[in-house]
């Protein structure tokens, strides 16, 4: 004790003057310790005989003895404060101190007291950090929307530090102007945030020369949009069918998720808002359904709008049942005039078709359409307008036909009887008659304009006999029309079934000689007469 006392107010005379100093016996002037921790103030002398004794002061304003070690008896004197928190190696002098509280920081003096009175000192400063715990990140705001909200993060923790920032796994650059630290490094703050900004994950370090701290990964959802808004429409005709179904479909980029209204005709549809993407469905859409359709897309956070392009849709009814029908049923060539009218049971035409028979009916001066052409009417018909006519509708959504077969009474025309004019005696013959004519005429025979017992189109005479032969008339009636015609056909009934000319061979041949016989007579009188003629003397 007294020896403590005695010495070291010389001691520190001494090592304050300067005196008897050469390079210093510690290997550092400076070190850091944390608190809890133990530090070692390390040396750059080892033990030998000549030292008579090395001392370790704590200089705090007042310098307080800490141990002293005496080589020559082996002795290390620890002083009552440091019993426990101290061990110095007796070789190299080295002090180990700790754990170490916050007061250890101050001037540590290391005094070497050689046996022929030389001094030999050392200082070395002990600054005792705090642990760093505790390192958080925090933000001013939770629920930042982009290009709206200017978001100061704030790295905190406990103890002594300095900070860096990680994002993701590089370090955080800021810019000066979006991105910006403030002097001490603890505050980042980021203007008019991005969405992607605080994705990071963004990591704090604190950190001290002796150690370091990092936060927990943070991240924080920017909210945005909603923006580039997309409407789709299934199917995508603007021409839609009567009964058929719309879809629309309408999503956008939005954080969180933007609500959907859709509006038709500029007027909210009473459907709830729902979370995009939404989807939209009209089934058996009607006319009234017609109109065009938005959705708006609406960010509750961000308190923002937007619409989508619009979708114009006209629902049409499909056209259906389509029939022809005829002003009369019953039609007289030459007499009678028909309308034909094309008419759908559903659905309305835009444009209306007509064929006949395959090929375009085109107007003429018998045939007029009415103006929508939905009807076509036929002036004074005659047989050739009979036919198939078919009517094509169309509209936007579909298209539809239908056909008539138009019938036209006319005839008999062109009557004809078909068979043999001449018949062996006791043979059968067959006699036809032929008529154009709708419906079919009926038919009715005369012999010699005396009436036969039939009305069959086809007159049989069985085993002939003289008296069938004769003028046959055929007379064809078509109750319809009202209209007759008949044709006659000479039959003979022969010995040989040949037909008979009405001469015979010598009568032939009496006038061909007769004639012969008159030409050469009728020659031989102008001869006579030219040579007469001659013969008279000319009177001069
Ligand atoms: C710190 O020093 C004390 C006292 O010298 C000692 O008991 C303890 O084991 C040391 N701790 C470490 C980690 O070296
Ligand atoms: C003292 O330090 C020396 C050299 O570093 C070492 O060899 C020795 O073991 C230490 N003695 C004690 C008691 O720690
Ligand atoms: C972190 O990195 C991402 C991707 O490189 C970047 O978009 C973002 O702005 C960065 N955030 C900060 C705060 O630097
Ligand atoms: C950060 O993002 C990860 C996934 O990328 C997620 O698991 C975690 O909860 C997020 N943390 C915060 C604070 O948002
Ligand atoms: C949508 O419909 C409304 C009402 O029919 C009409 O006033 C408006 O001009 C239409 N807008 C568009 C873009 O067609
Ligand atoms: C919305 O409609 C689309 C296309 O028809 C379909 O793929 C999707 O599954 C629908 N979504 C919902 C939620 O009905
Ligand atoms: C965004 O900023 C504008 C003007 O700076 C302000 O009117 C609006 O209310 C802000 N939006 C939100 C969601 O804070
Ligand atoms: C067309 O109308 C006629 C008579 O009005 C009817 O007999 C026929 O069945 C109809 N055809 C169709 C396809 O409706
Ligand atoms: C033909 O038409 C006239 C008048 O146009 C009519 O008097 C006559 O009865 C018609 N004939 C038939 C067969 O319909
Ligand atoms: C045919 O239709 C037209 C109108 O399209 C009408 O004026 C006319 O009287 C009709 N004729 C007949 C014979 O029905
Ligand atoms: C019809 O006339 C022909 C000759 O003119 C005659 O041969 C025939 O007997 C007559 N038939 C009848 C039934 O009068
Ligand atoms: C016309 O003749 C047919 C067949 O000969 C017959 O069935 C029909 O009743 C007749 N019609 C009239 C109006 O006389």
């Amino acid at each position: 004790m007294d020896f403590y006392n005695f010495r070291l107010p010389l001691l520190i005379i001494l090592a304050a003057l300067g005196c008897c100093s050469g390079s210093s016996p510690l290997a550092t002037d400076k070190i850091n310790g944390v608190v809890g921790k133990n530090v070692t103030f390390k040396t750059t002398v080892v033990s030998t005989p000549d030292i008579l004794t090395v001392t370790w002061t704590f200089n705090k304003g007042q310098p307080i003895a800490m141990v002293t070690v005496i080589p020559s008896s082996n002795t290390v004197s620890v002083r009552p404060p440091y019993v426990n928190r101290i061990s110095c190696n007796r070789t190299t002098f080295q002090l180990q101190l700790g754990p170490l509280v916050k007061e250890d920081t101050g001037e540590y003096i290391l005094t070497i007291v050689t046996n022929n009175g030389d001094l030999v000192t050392g200082q070395i400063d002990l600054e005792v950090l705090e642990p760093v715990t505790d390192v958080k990140i925090s933000s001013n705001v939770l629920e930042p929307v982009e290009f709206n909200s200017t978001v100061v993060l704030t790295c905190s923790a406990k103890g002594s530090f300095t900070y860096k920032w990680i994002n993701g796994s590089v370090p955080l650059v800021v810019d000066g102007t979006h991105m910006q630290l403030n002097a001490v490094g603890n505050e980042l703050k980021i203007s008019e945030v991005r969405r992607t900004d605080l994705q990071g994950p963004i990591v704090c370090i604190a950190e001290n020369a002796l150690e370091s701290g990092k936060s927990a990964p943070f991240n924080l959802t920017v909210s945005y949009g909603p923006e580039n808004i997309l409407m789709n429409q299934f199917p995508t005709d603007t021409y839609l069918k009567k009964g058929s179904t719309l879809t629309l479909t309408c999503t956008a980029d939005s954080n969180p998720p933007a609500t959907i209204q859709w509006v038709f005709n500029g007027v909210n549809l009473p459907s709830n808002a729902v979370s995009s993407p939404a989807n939209f469905t009209l089934n058996n859409l009607e006319e009234k359904n017609s109109g065009n359709y938005t959705c708006v897309a609406y960010n509750a956070q961000t308190k923002r709008y937007i619409a989508s392009r619009v979708a114009f849709v006209t629902v049409v009814e499909s056209l259906s049942g389509t029939n022809i029908s005829s002003s009369t049923s019953l039609l007289i060539a030459g007499n009678s005039t028909v309308n034909l009218t094309c008419f759908a049971a559903a659905g309305r035409a835009e444009t209306v078709e007509w064929v006949k028979d395959g090929k375009p009916l085109n107007p003429d001066s018998r045939i007029v359409f009415s103006a929508d052409k939905t009807s076509v009417s036929i002036d004074k018909v005659v047989k050739e307008d009979r036919g198939e006519y078919r009517c094509l509708l169309r509209n936007k959504v579909n298209k539809d036909e239908a056909s008539y077969n138009l019938k036209i009474n006319y005839g008999p025309e062109k009557v004809a009887v078909q068979g043999k004019h001449a018949v062996k005696f006791e043979d059968d013959v067959e006699l036809s008659c032929t008529a154009e004519s709708v419906p079919p005429s009926t038919y009715t025979w005369k012999l010699n304009g005396t009436a036969l017992n039939s009305s069959q189109q086809v007159y049989v005479v069985k085993r002939a006999k003289d008296r069938d032969s004769g003028i046959y008339t055929c007379e064809a009636f078509n109750n319809i029309t009202g209209k007759m015609d008949k044709t006659t056909h000479k039959l003979a009934v022969t010995t040989d079934g040949k037909e008979d000319t009405g001469l015979s061979g010598g009568a032939i041949a009496g006038i061909v000689i007769g004639v012969i016989v008159a030409i050469i007579i009728i020659a031989c009188i102008i001869k006579r007469k030219k040579k007469s003629s001659l013969d008279v003397p000319s009177p001069y």
